[in-house]
């Protein structure tokens, strides 16, 4: 048995108004959460202030994030958001390298790499997403692309650094797609994330890393996922939409 605290982290994407964030908060600060799971909200930027005002409510026990930053701290960049107006908003996490943000605007990984120095040096929490597409698993360059988009994500990541960061396997194909990877396939990758870090960093720190799996988790699946010595918890996307089935997922279906 592992001693990393299980985080589950709910990322919204472009869904839910204000009202509708607000409403999910309510009814989610009346419930009794469980004390050694680690919950985060990525609501959309447009939310997060009303929200962080409702989660103060709950006395921490629900934690907040960004779906998204820039590199850049302020500046020319209209339409984007700096890590640090997130830090303003009581953001503790940031996603970053979400696979819809490389498919469908163009972030590659020295992008990523960029993102994740500037979520760092403010010393929030980066929540840095890798994951192959049906192709590259179909070719058997799952491991390759994967160690690849840690390679270059991570290139100028110091160790001190790494202790903050999470990273989420997603497989590009079980996002959305009601197809989740099996327990062994994702404990496949999960090992092999663990194995990588203990190389390019050490033993110590791949062993207090904590790796989430995302990609069609559902309260139906996330027992199972949770069994497997390298899974420490899931980034959900649809199914953390509704109180109760995100309910689900933070019991671990039960
Ligand atoms: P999903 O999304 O749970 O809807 O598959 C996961 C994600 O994109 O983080």
């Amino acid at each position: 048995m592992n001693k990393r605290t299980p985080l589950i982290v709910a990322n919204w994407k472009m869904n839910h108004t204000v009202a509708e964030s607000l409403k999910f908060a309510t009814v989610l600060g009346k419930q009794a959460l469980p004390k050694e799971v680690e919950i985060v909200i990525c609501p959309p930027a447009s939310s997060l202030q009303s929200f962080s005002i409702a989660l103060s409510d709950f006395g921490g026990t629900v934690k907040l994030g960004g779906q998204n930053c820039h590199s850049e701290e302020s500046g020319a960049y209209t339409g984007e958001i700096s890590p640090v107006f997130l830090k303003e908003l009581d953001c503790t996490y940031v996603i970053i390298g979400h696979s819809e943000r490389r498919r469908l605007f163009g972030e590659n990984d020295d992008i990523i790499n960029k993102k994740l120095i500037a979520v760092l040096s403010l010393s929030l929490s980066p929540i840095f997403c890798v994951g192959e597409t049906e192709g590259e698993r179909k070719e058997n360059r799952t491991s390759a692309v994967i160690k690849k988009q840690l390679e270059n994500g991570l290139k100028t990541v110091r160790r001190d650094e790494m202790e903050k960061l999470v990273i989420a396997y997603e497989p590009v194909w079980a996002i959305g797609t009601g197809r989740n990877a099996t327990p062994d396939q994702a404990q496949e990758v999960h090992a092999l994330i663990r194995t990588w870090v203990s190389k390019a960093y050490d033993d110590e720190l791949a062993g207090a890393l904590r790796i989430l799996y995302g990609g069609s988790v559902k309260g139906d699946n996330i027992g199972e996922l949770m069994k497997e010595p390298d899974i420490d918890g899931a980034l959900v996307g649809g199914a953390s939409l509704a109180v109760d089935s995100f309910l689900q997922i933070i019991n671990y279906g039960a």
